[in-house]
């Protein structure tokens, strides 16, 4: 079974109930700006997604699927190499000074990558780091990459995020 939607762009979204368009004629006027069109999608899958927009608290569709388009735009820059922005998250036991040493020497090679360092002093051993950078994909995440690989350090995660160029 299919369920047609309509999907609108303007600043004042409709309702997830309003966002079901039975008929052309039932259109709203939208800004010029923005594009709106429908989609064709199997009942039990539109139905899931519903269910997940509830979940997360989504206010209508169209909020929703912008967000999951924003996303593949920011995976493909990463993926092909642009300009990204983001952040390393870094736990560490700082009374292991080779370490904290090697970490050092790591971060002032990719002085053009990082932007900012913040340093948290979790308890009495453990430290975080959350390393703002700015950058080719490539060596944000090479990066990332050398961080992990130091001994000793406990775990690194990076989120991938984007400078906000081309994203509407
Ligand atoms: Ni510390």
């Amino acid at each position: 079974m299919d369920c047609r939607i309509f999907l609108t762009f303007p600043a004042n979204t409709p309702t997830l109930q309003n966002s079901i368009t039975p008929a052309p004629s039932q259109h709203r006027c939208v800004p010029m700006s923005l594009y709106r069109f429908g989609i064709s999608l199997d009942k039990n899958l539109i139905d899931q997604f519903d269910r997940l927009l509830k979940e997360r608290k989504y206010r209508n569709r169209s909020e929703a699927i912008r967000d999951l388009i924003r996303e593949e735009l920011v995976r493909k820059q990463w993926r092909c190499g642009n300009e990204v922005a983001g952040a390393i998250n870094l736990i560490y036991d700082h009374h292991r000074r080779e370490l904290v040493n090697h970490l050092m020497d790591i971060q002032h090679d990719f002085g053009k990558t990082i932007i900012s360092t913040q340093h948290i002093h979790l308890d009495h051993y453990h430290c975080m780091e959350i390393i703002a950078v700015k950058g080719r994909a490539r060596d944000v995440s090479n990066l990332a990459n050398a961080l992990k690989a130091v001994k000793g350090v406990m775990h690194v995660s990076l989120s991938m995020s984007s400078t906000g160029k081309k994203l509407v």
